[in-house]
């Protein structure tokens, strides 16, 4: 509900709801209450003097409720009502009025935040008139629904003003029935009221993980669907790449077409960041080993770095089907990783790249830890100083 509370009446609440003064024991079937209620039910009609002597029936501290404030509130339509004159040219005294359904809501509402009421002694009366009902006005609703959801809602009332220089503050309370309430003030003025009645449960964010993307999310939040979808494509444009363009035409006309370097153009860096991204949520390690962005060159000069393109028809010419990077550390060559996207794994897309390596940075060094697929890898192309190393590495493991 967007409505705002008049500050005058939601003080008029804070002072009433934090009344520690005994009450009744047990709510309302009192003979006064009960009677009352007939009478409303009997007319269809609820004055507000009739509401105010019900709402004291069964709770002593509503003796200074606005109720028309609350009722404009929670839009509940007050009427004038008459009784029906004996000739209708004679004059009549009006009555301000809520229909009985919408009294029954009000009291409904009351309840929510923390008085005692007792909704049930009309509601009784008023379901059998909403039995067949096939649209119901917001009141009847809240008729139909109150023993589903009675003690289950929470509710927050905000003020139409705030103080904006003053200090927040907020002070909490459980009552005898239950219900926390927690009352902020800002400033001198009350600010917000919100009540949780005992059997509410915070709605369960159920986290489901996306077994394609990996992405954590929460079910039923739409917030949370976008973001998803958003990185759902971004996983897929390396997990099932599509032909790149540019990367087709480079394929055509550069002379190293898959080199990333310092002068390559950005959207290569930019594949690259993808792609070293995705090596590290599978190896799932702490850092990606890539000094660029989405947005920034991996400019150091000790850094070289390849996009694998897609040489089968798989994905088609200029697919990324994979990427991988060196770096240099004083004279010698290392591969800090290489990623190859699943669907084109052990498909020969490293094996045809490994021999213009070895010629390229001689005989390089290795990252540990090394993957079981890349041990054997090295065991099959590696050269015999990579094969003796590993023989090590697996030796000390
Ligand atoms: C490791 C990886 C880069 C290999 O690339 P690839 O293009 O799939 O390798 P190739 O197709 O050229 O494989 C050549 C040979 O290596 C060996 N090999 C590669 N992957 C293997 C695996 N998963 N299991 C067993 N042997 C494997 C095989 O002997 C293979 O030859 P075969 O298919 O004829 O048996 C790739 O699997 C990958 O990206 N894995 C996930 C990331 C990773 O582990 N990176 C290395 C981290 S150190
Ligand atoms: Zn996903």
């Amino acid at each position: 509900m967007q409505n705002k509370m008049p500050v005058k009446v939601l003080e008029f609440l804070f002072d009433a709801l934090t009344d520690k003064s005994p009450r009744r024991r047990t709510i309302g079937r009192t003979k006064g209450a009960i009677e009352l209620s007939q009478a409303i039910l009997a007319k269809g009609w609820a004055y507000i003097s009739q509401l105010e002597d019900l709402l004291l029936e069964t709770d002593h501290r509503t003796s200074r409720i606005d109720i028309e404030a609350l009722a404009t509130y929670f839009e509940l339509p007050l009427r004038s009502v008459f009784q029906k004159p004996r000739f209708v040219t004679a004059s009549a005294m009006a009555f301000r009025s809520l229909s009985v359904m919408d009294a029954a809501a009000l009291l409904v509402y009351l309840e929510d935040i923390g008085f005692d009421t007792n909704p049930m002694l009309l509601i009784e009366g008023l379901l059998p008139t909403l039995a067949s009902a096939s649209h119901v006005t917001g009141s009847e609703w809240t008729v139909l629904a109150y023993q589903r959801l009675r003690q289950k809602t929470q509710t927050t009332i905000r003020a139409d003003a705030i103080d904006k220089d003053g200090e927040w503050a907020s002070n909490k309370l459980k009552d005898t029935t239950g219900r926390r309430l927690e009352f902020t003030r800002v400033g001198a003025q009350p600010y917000q009221l919100q009540v949780r009645g005992p059997k509410h449960r915070k709605p369960r964010h159920e986290f489901v993980t996306c077994e394609y993307c990996g992405h954590e999310y929460t079910k039923g939040d739409p917030e949370a669907a976008l973001t998803h979808r958003a990185e759902h494509a971004r996983v897929r444009r390396c997990l099932d790449p599509t032909p790149v363009k540019q990367f087709k035409d480079r394929l055509l006309t550069a002379k190293e077409p898959e080199l990333v370097i310092d002068s390559s153009p950005i959207w290569m860096h930019r594949q690259m960041y993808e792609r070293a991204f995705r090596f590290k949520r599978e190896m799932q390690f702490d850092f990606t080993q890539w000094e660029g962005s989405a947005r920034h060159k991996n400019a150091y000069p000790e850094s070289q770095a390849y996009l694998f393109a897609d040489h089968t028809a798989a994905y088609g010419p200029g697919a990324i089907v994979g990427a991988c990077a060196f770096w240099k550390d004083e004279a010698r060559w290392r591969l800090r990783w290489v990623w190859v996207c699943p669907n084109m794994r052990r498909a020969g897309v490293l094996t045809r790249r490994w021999a213009q390596f070895l010629a390229r940075y001689g005989d390089f060094e290795l990252d540990l830890p090394l993957s079981p697929a890349m041990g054997t890898f090295i065991a099959k192309h590696g050269s015999d100083r990579q094969k003796n190393f590993i023989k090590d590495f697996k030796a000390e493991a």
